[in-house]
């Protein structure tokens, strides 16, 4: 997907509004890491809405407003492209994540019911058991590498729990997921079929499943879904089948990656450590300051019309970047950004998006990241980064932690 080549600015781009940068690869992110990278585009005078050649060439909103404006505004700004390049963007039809309001919205209802936050507190036990599994056998090792022993792992067993499906799948969910996420091959071309293979391998998986809860409801979200209505009738089977996918897909590589950003700067702040592990109540408050600070998703709109912002013209058919990660770390809307502050006032961000497309799946995913601290650090209660170890994260559509090694002491632990 990534496309680094420059492509020539159009006439309706000022020079002055183009910067050179790589949503792929931004500069810095070796040294600095993912975020500070990303920091980078709020830097004293750099405007508010500039153009990179990058990418096959496309707009970034910078600053917390205009992003949210734009993600408000779907008749200027519509979801039918989110990913830039434009052309590989217009590869994904997702149902709805592809669609705008109106046609957006019954979707979208329907999916709220599947995913509210009463479905998803009737289901904290289940999910506290899948942590639980996860994190008892490595417990008492004083060491263990985050990203394969849990942050992988966990939201597709948490998936297949909440679909009420079995847990002897996640291999071959894994596989099908991974493959639609990051499909192999070397052109857009291969990389399409790849895609387009895996995506129907889920659903020959997945169809009994919807069959039979077509036949006979069940208390789960995916017999929700099926026993849903839009505009008046059930969704189809290829409609639920696409909710199905979309749901597995957008609930993975966002938790997989949020987990060890969150993990990593406990591992450096022991005392934060210890007021979690001492008081768990502070965990939801401070769950909410990390996802602010550790934002992963990377968005984009297509212009559907010709409009003025920041004082240059977007046309219909540009595309532009409206990064959810850039939203909360900008100081004009949160004083001194790059700190962590669990005290902090009305803590704002758009880590799980806005506008009509905001995260479907964010009641699940506050849950998943609670539970995780909870059952953690009640098991291991003091860890920190393994010595010479520095995290590795890659830039995207969602950002992508390679590794995280933590150490404990086990002889300290109560
Ligand atoms: C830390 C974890 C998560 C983050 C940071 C996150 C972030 C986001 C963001 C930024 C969007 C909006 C994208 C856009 O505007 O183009 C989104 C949409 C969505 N997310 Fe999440 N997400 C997370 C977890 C989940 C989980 C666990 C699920 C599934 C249960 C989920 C399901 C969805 C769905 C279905 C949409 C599309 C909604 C629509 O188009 O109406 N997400 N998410």
């Amino acid at each position: 997907m990534t496309s680094s080549a420059i492509s020539l600015s159009p006439a309706n781009v000022p020079s002055s509004r183009v910067y050179d940068f790589d949503v792929y690869s931004p500069a810095g992110i070796q040294e600095e890491g993912y975020h500070q990278s990303w920091k980078r585009l709020q830097n004293p005078g750099v405007p508010d809405l500039i153009w990179t050649p990058r990418n096959g060439g496309h707009w970034i909103a910078t600053r917390g407003a205009l992003i949210r404006e734009f993600l408000n505004d779907p008749e200027h700004f519509s979801a039918q492209v989110m990913i830039v390049p434009k052309a590989a963007g217009m590869e994904h039809k997702l149902v709805p994540m592809n669609m705008d309001p109106p046609q957006h919205t019954p979707y979208r209802r329907v999916l709220n019911k599947g995913l509210g936050p009463r479905e998803i507190r009737n289901f904290e036990a289940a999910i506290r058991s899948v942590a639980i599994e996860l994190i008892e056998p490595f417990s008492n090792d004083g060491y263990v590498e985050f990203c394969s022993a849990y942050s992988d792992i966990f939201p597709i067993q948490v998936f297949l729990a909440f679909s009420k499906l079995p847990l002897e799948d996640a291999s071959t969910l894994t596989t099908f997921a991974h493959e639609m996420l990051r499909p192999t091959g070397n052109t857009p071309e291969e990389k399409a079929a790849s895609m387009a293979v895996a995506n129907a391998g889920f659903f020959e998986y997945i169809g009994p499943t919807v069959e039979a809860r077509r036949a006979a409801k069940g208390d789960d979200w995916i017999s929700t879904i099926i026993h849903g209505e839009v505009n008046g009738a059930p969704p189809t089977d290829y409609e639920v089948l696409a909710m199905i996918a979309l749901v597995l897909l957008a609930g993975l590589d966002t938790v997989v990656n949020f987990l060890p950003f969150a993990m990593e700067y406990l591992a450096r702040h022991p005392a934060d450590v210890a007021e979690l592990a001492a008081d768990p109540q502070k965990i939801p408050r401070h769950v909410e300051e990390m996802l602010r600070r550790f934002p992963v998703v990377a968005q984009a709109r297509l212009v559907t019309k010709d409009i003025v912002r920041d004082g240059v013209e977007l046309k219909s058919g540009d595309m532009v970047l409206v990064p959810s990660t850039l939203y909360g770390l900008d100081e004009r809307i949160n004083a001194d950004p790059m700190q962590l502050d669990f005290a902090r006032k009305g803590c704002s961000h758009a880590t799980f998006g806005g506008g009509a497309h905001i995260c479907a799946g964010m009641h699940l995913a506050n849950m998943e990241i609670v539970v995780t601290m909870q059952e953690w650090l009640a098991r291991i209660p003091t860890f920190r980064l393994r010595p010479g170890f520095k995290m590795v994260a890659h830039s995207g559509v969602v950002a992508d932690v390679e590794r995280l090694e933590l150490e404990w002491n086990v002889d300290v632990r109560s």
